[in-house]
């Protein structure tokens, strides 16, 4: 627990925890010291390509896809490297089973959604967490939202342009998410739904990553430097561009592997962009987010600790008054929570006093 990677790993126990806990939450700090942890949302227009994102950070095909709107709910995803050993998914709502198949992944989430949506094209906000664990993965949280839309399909109320934006913006607008800001190439950067929503909240861009899709779809002698070179729209960190696949890959079965070698060969032997190569693609951008996330916890370590100790002492105080020894549900959970505050304590203090967080890479 000495380096930086491991830093998002706690940060994604204290995430985890506090979801466990959920109404517990109600009276103690734990809420704030959620927000207080950052998380990587995706927002962008339906079919902009967020899923083909998401799974290209991970490197595996589990998210449901079709046209339309496929995702409507949220799905917290964790992202845990491990040392080695086989890539398995875990899913909070059903603990202790692990997915090796990730065909049944997907099928879960899709079960998992329609269980609260009642199979109808509603949306729901209660999210859905799934974690990851692989060797072949970078630590982070991402966060994948329902699409924005701009009008209501058949089935579907007209509140729901509406509902969408304004459950996409509760995530955004927390000072702790980093904006993943999806906008497909082939489409005028001017009208993209992600960066009208990402200036609204982070007017300066320095919590936005802007990732452009698509760029194997731009008419036949046109191409993408302004955005991608920051002309067009700028950004405190440098826009990356990715080719994820298309559908007919989709249909053919092309696979992940496959699809990362040709994304890179795309760059490399591109006339507009091979200058770029080294800043382009999706495993490029896994990395300056991992990189990106460990910076931002690394900076809020001190408050961090300040309200992981706030919240130490009201758990305290909570288990306190349902006495000892502790046989209700609740109050084991609260004590569990407690123990998991103190280990962090103990870690993130070592991080600090330390003094070489980030160092020891
Ligand atoms: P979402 O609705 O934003 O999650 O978008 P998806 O990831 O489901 O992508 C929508 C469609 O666009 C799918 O058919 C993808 O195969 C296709 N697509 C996404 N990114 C690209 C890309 O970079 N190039 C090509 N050719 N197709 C893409
Ligand atoms: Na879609
Ligand atoms: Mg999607």
């Amino acid at each position: 627990m000495t380096t930086m990677e491991s830093l998002i790993g706690l940060v994604n126990r204290i995430q985890q925890a506090c979801t466990v806990l959920g109404d517990y939450g109600g009276d103690s700090s734990l809420p704030t010291l959620w927000e207080s942890l950052p998380s990587v949302v995706v927002v962008g227009g339906q079919s902009s390509g967020k899923s083909s994102v998401l799974e290209s950070i991970v490197g595996r095909d589990f998210l449901p896809r079709g046209s339309g709107i496929v995702t409507r709910r949220p799905l917290v995803l964790q992202l845990h490297k491990t040392e080695g050993g086989a890539e398995y998914a875990e899913f909070l709502h059903i603990p202790k089973k692990r997915f090796t198949d990730f065909s049944l992944v997907r099928k879960e989430i899709q079960d998992e959604t329609d269980r609260v949506t009642g199979r109808s094209k509603q949306i729901s906000p209660i999210p859905i967490q799934l974690s990851i664990y692989s060797p072949n993965v970078v630590n982070l949280t991402l966060i994948d939202l329902p699409g924005l839309t701009k009008i209501a399909i058949e089935g579907q109320p007209d509140s729901i342009v509406a509902d969408i934006e304004n459950m996409v913006r509760s995530y955004v607008e927390k000072q702790n998410s980093v904006i993943l800001a999806i906008s497909p190439a082939n489409q005028d950067i001017a009208t993209s739904d992600a960066m009208k929503l990402a200036r609204e909240v982070d007017p300066t861009g320095e919590r936005t990553f802007g990732v452009l899709t698509k760029l194997d779809l731009m008419d036949k002698g046109t191409n993408a430097l302004d955005v991608l070179e920051g002309r067009s729209y700028k950004l405190q960190h440098p826009w990356v561009g990715v080719v994820n696949r298309s559908q007919a890959d989709i249909n053919r079965s092309v696979d992940m592997v496959a699809a990362r070698r040709r994304e890179r060969e795309y760059f490399s032997s591109s006339a507009d962009y091979g200058h770029l190569t080294s800043r382009m693609g999706s495993e490029y951008l896994a990395k300056i987010l991992s990189k990106h996330l460990e910076a931002f916890i690394k900076a809020r370590i001190p408050s961090i600790l300040s309200l992981i100790n706030k919240t130490i002492d009201e758990l305290e105080m909570e288990l306190n008054q349902l006495g000892k020894p502790v046989a209700v549900d609740s109050g084991a959970q609260l004590y569990s929570i407690l123990e998991l505050c103190r280990a962090f304590d103990q870690v993130f203090k070592s991080h600090l006093d330390g003094g070489r967080p980030g160092g020891e890479r």
